[in-house]
């Protein structure tokens, strides 16, 4: 019997369940119910290291399709503390090869993001046989269009965007949202285009706070009472680029903005004395069903993963370039990030209809 084990890392996106479906059901019918036992490893990596595996059944994956979440659940294993031994006394690269040949198995799908697959890289280099699958909301997996989890959240984040926009134009206010992406801003991106955003603000392009405010002022001038600012979790203005993110953060507390929202919101209030609120949708984004994209998109590199496992083709991460799924080594995937660049066909449609970047 080939013995596949399957685990999701990092922080959860919906879209998780569909794909650890597709590869179940793919593999099951492609190799027999009778000739694979799938097993699940629970809580990413930590339960690779702990030996916490349970085998699964054919009926585990039904019905989980439109499930939010990891049925596996999850965890954040830096990648950084994998092979540092003395944090918690345990090699755990050596443990977690020994739960791959306890538990006998032939290979391990991996899901998650750019952290999950640098261990799975690591893994591969140890002699594992791993595939990895690209999950996160941030879609900044190297070598994939898209990644599953990304369309939900930003449908997710397209209605906060709607929401807001009737709140704002009521009381005339200045509204500062805040959407996931640390690093990378294609959720704010894509969610501020597609909700009407009037400002768009992403870690990759620095923003200069007078512009902001300039464009703020120009809408009030041409009649609109209210503006909406899509700002990235990881926004930097021009003065903080240069810094690293820990002294960003002790900067900006002392100043006491604890967040880029807030810091954004203080500064167009003072300059401006428009009425400015901050709203932060938070973990909202990554919550709940997955969209039909997504159910789509997890059930096709599902089947991709199964196919790979067939061809025993190892060390590879399933990919979507243009219209076709595909996969990429690990290790040209790994230590990259896919940034939006400065002159993405997005950004430029944006600034075409008079959207501000700050810039
Ligand atoms: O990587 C996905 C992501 O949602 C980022 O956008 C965000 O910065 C981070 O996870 C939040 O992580 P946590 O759930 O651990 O707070």
């Amino acid at each position: 019997k080939r013995r596949i084990g399957i685990l999701t890392s990092g922080g959860d996106c919906p879209g998780l369940n569909a794909t650890i479906r597709g590869a179940a059901k793919a593999c099951y019918s492609m190799f027999g119910e009778d000739n694979v036992e799938i097993v699940g490893i629970s809580n990413g990596f930590h339960g690779l290291i702990h030996n916490n595996c349970r085998i699964m059944k054919p009926e585990d994956f039904s019905g989980i399709l439109t499930q939010g979440g990891t049925i596996l659940g999850t965890k954040r294993t830096p990648y950084k503390m994998m092979q540092v031994i003395e944090a918690d006394n345990i090699d755990k690269v050596a443990e977690m090869k020994a739960t791959y040949k306890q538990q006998k198995l032939d290979c391990i799908l991996t899901l998650g993001g750019n952290g999950t697959h640098k261990t799975a890289n690591l893994l591969s280099e140890e002699g594992l046989n791993i595939i990895g699958l690209p999950k996160t909301i941030d879609n900044d997996i190297w070598g994939t269009d898209v990644t599953f989890g990304f369309h939900t959240a930003v449908d997710i984040a397209t209605e906060v965007v709607d929401r807001i926009h009737t709140t704002a134009t009521s009381h005339r206010r200045i509204m500062v949202i805040e959407i996931m992406g640390n690093k990378a801003g294609w959720l704010t991106l894509y969610s501020g285009i597609a909700g009407g955003a009037d400002i768009i603000l992403i870690p990759e392009i620095p923003y200069d706070i007078d512009k902001v405010i300039d464009a703020c002022e120009k809408r009030a001038q041409s009649g609109k009472t209210f503006s909406i600012i899509a700002v990235a979790e990881g926004a930097m203005d021009i003065t903080e680029a240069a810094m690293k993110k820990k002294e960003r953060a002790k900067k900006r507390a002392e100043a006491g903005e604890t967040t880029v929202t807030n810091r954004i919101a203080k500064q167009i209030e003072a300059a401006t004395g428009f009425e400015s609120r901050t709203v932060v949708p938070g973990h909202i984004l990554r919550g709940g069903s997955p969209s039909a994209y997504d159910r789509v998109l997890a059930t096709k590199f599902g089947a991709r993963a199964a196919m790979l496992i067939k061809q025993e083709k190892y060390g590879y991460t399933v990919a979507k370039i243009g219209s076709k799924i595909s996969e990429n080594k690990l290790s040209d995937v790994t230590m990259k990030t896919k940034f939006v660049p400065e002159n993405d066909e997005l950004v430029i449609t944006g600034k075409s209809i008079g959207v501000s970047f700050g810039d």
